[in-house]
């Protein structure tokens, strides 16, 4: 039994969201054939859009055709608004490129901690418009980052731009990400985030103020200068955030599984585990160590997910992600490996 990826809902498989793909292939063009900003817009972008941000409760939402250029859209798109960028040591190698990207001067903070922002923020001039950047839900070793505390950090004048790609349908009580999970609601704030983990589907966003998301439409070059993503995808996102919603017992589920199995591991150094959040992250001390962790989770019949990421550690590292759709037993059967293989 394989327990790493992202499909951390069970939605990989869903027939209503395939239906929504096939019915979106067979009616309409595949596709546009030009950028949004030219020819190619298309009302089904626009619904997509208007799901996205309803769906996180925020004025507005730009779709990307993935994750990964909905954060190169924030650094390309605000490099005329902001004037500098802080980020979070751990942040993803998309938010770090999207960083690069804007141009602007860049300061490095410890990950997940608010002081070394704080005073990170505190070098820069009195006139300052930061853009501070953080994953919200860590993809490679669970957890949070603290967004309260990195807002209380914040000035007026600045932003929180999250990359919640690992939070969004999977963390908070209904599954809108860190933010919710956190209860946090600030007009700073800007997410973007992908569709290709816990919704299943494929593409990305950004979303926030409106005034920040229709600049991101005449200031980014991936949204001006790319041809528009397949209509199905943008179908299927609609139809993926409405299943989310259509199926709360599988947020709920996959929570009282995080917490069962964080109950049920060792209280361990090599583990990195928040019981908020599917992913769980073990870091060998050595070659044996992994050796036997491996051959312990083999034995109960799981595929040992030794991956190797950039932001993990060099020769790599487990990733175990658990989904809403993992039984209880399984869950007691994972720990009990982990127990055994690192023998406690
Ligand atoms: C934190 C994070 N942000 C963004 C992405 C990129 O999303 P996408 O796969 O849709 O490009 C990933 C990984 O895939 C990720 O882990």
């Amino acid at each position: 039994m394989v327990i790493s990826g992202c499909d951390y809902l069970g939605l990989s498989e869903d027939p209503v969201i395939r239906q929504a793909w096939l019915e979106a292939c067979a009616e309409g063009p595949l596709q546009t054939g030009a950028s949004r900003a030219t020819t190619g817009d298309h009302p089904a972008y626009r619904r997509a859009e208007a799901a996205i941000a309803e769906f996180l409760g925020e004025p507005a939402a730009l779709l990307t055709a993935t994750g990964y250029l909905a954060s190169l859209a924030v650094g390309q798109g605000l490099r005329d608004r902001a004037t500098h960028l802080v980020v979070d040591a751990g942040a993803h190698a998309c938010v770090q490129d999207g960083v690069r990207l804007s141009g602007l001067p860049v300061t490095v903070f410890t990950s997940g901690d608010p002081r070394a922002l704080k005073s990170a923020l505190g070098r820069l001039p009195k006139s300052a418009r930061p853009l501070v950047a953080t994953d919200g839900v860590h993809g490679i070793r669970g957890g949070m980052a603290p967004l309260k505390a990195y807002l209380d950090a914040l000035p007026a004048s600045g932003w929180l731009w999250v990359d919640d790609a690992h939070g969004i349908g999977a963390v908070g009580p209904t599954g809108r990400g860190a933010a919710e999970a956190l209860g946090v609601h600030d007009d700073r704030l800007i997410r973007s985030v992908t569709f290709s983990k816990a919704l299943a589907v494929a593409g990305g966003a950004v979303i926030g103020p409106a005034l920040i998301v229709e600049h991101l439409r005449t200031r980014a070059g991936v949204y001006l200068g790319s041809s528009a993503p397949p209509l199905a995808m943008a179908a299927a996102v609609t139809a993926a955030l409405a299943r989310v919603d259509r199926l709360p017992g599988r947020v709920r589920r996959l929570q009282a599984l995080l917490r069962r199995f964080s109950g049920a591991l060792p209280d361990r150094p090599e583990i990195l585990n928040d019981p908020r959040t599917p992913v769980t992250a073990i870091h060998p001390r050595d070659a044996d160590q992994a050796r036997r962790l491996g051959e312990a989770l083999s034995a109960a019949g799981f595929v040992p997910p030794w991956i190797q990421y950039p932001g993990g550690p060099a020769g790599g590292f487990f990733r175990i992600a658990l989904r809403a759709d993992h039984s209880a037993g399984i869950v007691d059967r994972l720990a009990r490996a982990v127990r055994l293989g690192l023998g406690v």
